[in-house]
């Protein structure tokens, strides 16, 4: 059963049942003010943070026809009294005849039909702006006329997201609720949970006049509390009880009397939400949005920024599934996950246990350069300022107050508190960063590291650059008895905990590419001498790779700290982890054999037909000294499960060694729009990866979840431009190099790059995978395979003929391009 299409004209999924196998949801706004809805109009929305300050209760354990966080009630009055619905099916549930939820870029618009009232819903967070706006048209498609009463509802939550959930008592004796009429002598609800220095009003109003309020929730619903969202008793009465709750659940319910609409006539009301710390100097603003043009013009930049946002890289390939992705959905992600890092979703509930993830970010971040670069530094600088003196990173931190913590490491005291793999991301993300603007100036800018004095000051500064180099340098003295980087708590797999002393060879192969990157980087900058002594460095980690961890057709993924190797065919559980093979053709450590034989060990032994699996076989019960994998059945989340994440550096890793059909391939097997086909099995959003699909080993095979914010976003949309698509900025250019399937004839790409659009077309005449024979740019012949740095804010033609194929890599490494 299908419940949705693509409308990719006006970049929207159009949901058509809201009855989805699970919620669906969208974002609007971003961390600053904003949060996600969902497709029956629920919202989850906060203010600068969705621990401490959390405006709106969305508690997405309760079942799907809940309230959760926010609706809006019609009721028609007839002689026999009212008809109460909700024209957004939750949480009255009557049937509709028609529904429709346009997932946009930054909007969500509902159209929904019942009772011959049409009634569309658009929903959003102005750019820049502080307030969630709903749009209400309510238009009579019956043939009589019908007298209409409208009545927006929210439910608050206290700021701190967590004690409304634990302090049942000291919570509600906080919040309190007073009605304000502004100088247009409009009733404005306002709510607050105490006033403090940093106020945090809250406000709910509209731009009709409204007749009488509710603030209270037990009021609200009637019936000492015992009635429920689905049949509000005061809904039933003529007016609300006008009550300015100084405690309990609040609320705010605003009672419009749109009037008697004639057929075909319709009405609009605008509500806005938000958050201000002085109602009188917010007045102004409120004014604004008001009226209609004021709302459709704040819409028109919203779409504007997104145009914008998009246009920097535009496919035309014959796969219309990944152009889709690729033009819409998958730089859209992106966005979000920089946006929100693991902040808040329907599965990170943001109560204040991750925050910004440290590895995560550095990963998003990358995502984004080739459309909001300048966002993307600032998130850069963000996460430098927690990394430590000794070079390694704190694991998450609170992007409001700057305070870091060690994440699950802090739960296990015994085992070390840093994870291997987070201060290195940071170096692809900057050296991605400076390939993508040409900005090496950013390398001197001075950022602190976490580390605070007594007064709360930064003890120690390094420019970027030192940042980047004392990265480097404590993994190469963080090492094992193999010199393969010990593992920490954990690398990028969080739930392999081994006891100190564990090796990771994940965390060597990342070392690794980190160090191709300095490398090239230094060669940029000239300094000659750093470059070689990195080169050092790499050799002496690829050959403690080789030597200790090939085992026969893969390699494997750890050393525990007795030195027994874990993802070898010795195990009986976890013999072979995917990304011990992808990274070791990422890293360029894998001689050319040795990198076939690995991949084909991933495509014989993890691949199937809903992606690759992260291990094989999962463990079945709890092993403590094995860490949280064993907390999962086999084949879920890391425990065998397909891990979304780790997919893309297959595809890389078989693109780098010239396999376009099958990068391709493993592109396709996980592509959401296929989802839509099959939903039922599947369940998630078709229109964002998820991070994980259950494996082949657990009952429900093919099943998604923790849709959103996955790093799967950035490294698919990575894999699939700069590796199969082949686009990829470097210090000195644009490098075309595609690993195509041979099917393709070819595709275009238009990439804003440095100031300049160059409208690319590649032919591939001969149906080959990978090769580039010529390349013309305005009609002029390009020796190699770099566009040249133009920068004249000019468009620029240029064609590639695929052909004579590159040599393969040779056994000496030589012909590696990461
Ligand atoms: C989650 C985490 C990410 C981690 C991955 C694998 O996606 O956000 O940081 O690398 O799980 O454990």
């Amino acid at each position: 059963m299908k419940y949705g299409y693509f409308d990719n004209e006006n970049k929207e999924y159009v949901i058509t049942n809201p009855c989805t196998p699970v919620t669906w949801i969208n974002y609007i706004g971003s961390l600053e003010f904003g949060g996600f809805v969902d497709q029956t109009g629920g919202t989850a929305i906060c203010k600068g943070d969705p621990a401490l300050n959390r405006m709106i209760k969305y508690i997405p354990q309760l079942p799907n026809g809940d309230f959760k966080g926010e609706t809006l009630y019609l009721r028609i009055k007839g002689d026999k009294g009212y008809q109460v619905f909700s024209p957004l099916y939750v949480p009255t549930l009557d049937q509709y005849d028609r529904y429709q939820c346009h997932v946009g870029l930054g909007y969500t618009k509902i159209v929904s039909e019942f009772y011959g009232i049409k009634t569309e819903l658009l929903i959003f967070v102005p750019l820049n702006d502080h307030r969630v706006v709903r749009a209400i048209t309510i238009t009579n498609i019956s043939d009589d006329s019908v007298n209409i009463d409208a009545i927006p509802v929210v439910e608050y939550t206290h700021f701190d997201a967590l004690k409304q959930l634990t302090n049942a008592d000291w919570v509600p004796q906080t919040m309190q609720s007073k009605m304000f009429e502004d100088e247009d002598h409009y009733k404005v609800l306002t709510q607050f949970a105490f006033m403090n220095k940093t106020s945090k009003i809250n406000f709910f109003t509209s731009s009709h006049p409204i007749s009488s309020f509710e603030s209270d929730r037990k009021r609200f619903l009637g019936n000492n509390g015992y009635s429920t969202w689905r049949k509000p008793y005061s809904l039933f009465q003529e007016e609300l009880s006008n009550y300015e709750a100084l405690r309990g659940d609040n609320i705010a319910a605003l009672m419009h009397h749109i009037g008697v609409l004639q057929p075909g006539e319709s009405k609009k009301i605008i509500t806005q939400l938000g958050q201000c710390a002085d109602m009188k100097a917010e007045h102004k603003k409120i004014k604004k949005y008001r009226h209609e043009e004021y709302v459709e013009s704040a819409f028109q930049d919203l779409k504007n920024f997104w145009s914008d946002y998009l246009e920097k890289i535009i496919v035309n390939t014959p796969d219309h599934a990944m152009n889709t992705m690729l033009n819409i959905h998958n730089p859209r992600q992106c966005y979000i996950t920089k946006n929100w890092s693991r902040d808040l979703s329907l599965y990170q509930l943001g109560f204040g246990g991750r925050g910004i993830g440290f590895r995560d970010s550095a990963q998003d971040v990358m995502g984004i350069l080739g459309h909001v670069p300048e966002e993307g530094r600032e998130l850069i600088e963000m996460l430098l300022h927690v990394q430590k003196r000794d070079g390694s990173a704190m694991h998450q931190f609170n992007a409001a107050t700057m305070e870091a913590n060690a994440g699950d490491a802090r739960e296990m005291e015994d085992r070390p508190q840093h994870y291997s793999d987070d201060h290195l991301w940071i170096v692809l993300a900057v050296c991605a960063y400076i390939k993508e603007t040409g900005n090496v100036s950013f390398l001197k800018k001075q950022i602190p590291f976490y580390e605070k004095d007594k007064n709360n000051k930064p003890i120690e500064s390094g420019n970027v650059l030192e940042h980047l180099k004392r990265s480097i340098e404590f993994t190469r003295k963080d090492v094992g008895n193999h010199g393969l980087p010990l593992l920490g708590f954990a690398d990028w797999n969080d739930t392999v905990n081994l006891p100190s002393g564990a090796e990771s060879v994940f965390t060597a192969n990342l070392y690794g590419l980190v160090l191709k990157e300095m490398i090239d980087l230094f060669r940029y900058l000239e300094d000659d001498t750093t470059a070689k002594q990195y080169e050092i460095y790499y050799e002496t980690m690829k050959e403690n790779v080789n030597k200790y961890c090939w085992d026969g057709e893969w390699y494997i993924r750890y050393f525990d700290n007795h030195g027994n190797p874990l993802g070898s065919k010795k195990n009986d559980k976890g013999k072979i982890y995917t990304n011990a093979q992808s990274w070791s053709v990422i890293s360029g450590f894998a001689p050319y054999e040795r990198a076939k034989q690995a991949l084909a060990s991933v495509k014989d032994m993890m691949n199937t037909e809903h992606g690759i699996k992260l291990s094989y076989p999962g463990f079945n019960g709890y092993i403590p000294e094995k860490g949280g994998i064993t907390t999962y059945p086999p084949g879920a989340k890391e425990n065998g499960g397909i891990f979304l994440h780790s997919n893309p550096w297959v595809m890389i890793a078989e693109a780098l060694v010239g396999n376009g059909d099958l990068a391709h391939g493993y592109y396709s097997q996980i592509n959401p729009v296929f989802k839509n086909e099959m939903i039922d099995q599947y369940e998630c959003e078709p229109y964002c990866y998820p991070q994980n699909i259950l494996g082949d080993e657990h009952p429900q095979f093919g099943l998604g979840r923790n849709t959103w914010l996955s790093g799967t976003a950035s490294w698919i949309y990575q894999a699939a431009i700069k590796y199969i698509l082949g686009i990829q900025p470097t210090y000195e250019g644009l490098l075309i190099n595609p690993c195509i399937p041979k099917a393709w004839k070819g595709f275009k790409i238009t990439k804003i790059f440095r100031n300049a659009t160059y409208e690319i077309e590649v032919m591939n005449p001969n149906n080959i995978n990978r090769g580039v024979k010529q390349i013309v740019v305005d009609d002029v012949f390009v020796d190699g395979q770099l566009i040249p740095i133009l920068e004249d804010d000019k468009k620029h033609e240029v064609k590639v003929l695929m052909g004579q194929k590159i040599p393969e890599r040779s056994t000496k490494n030589e012909l590696w391009t990461f």
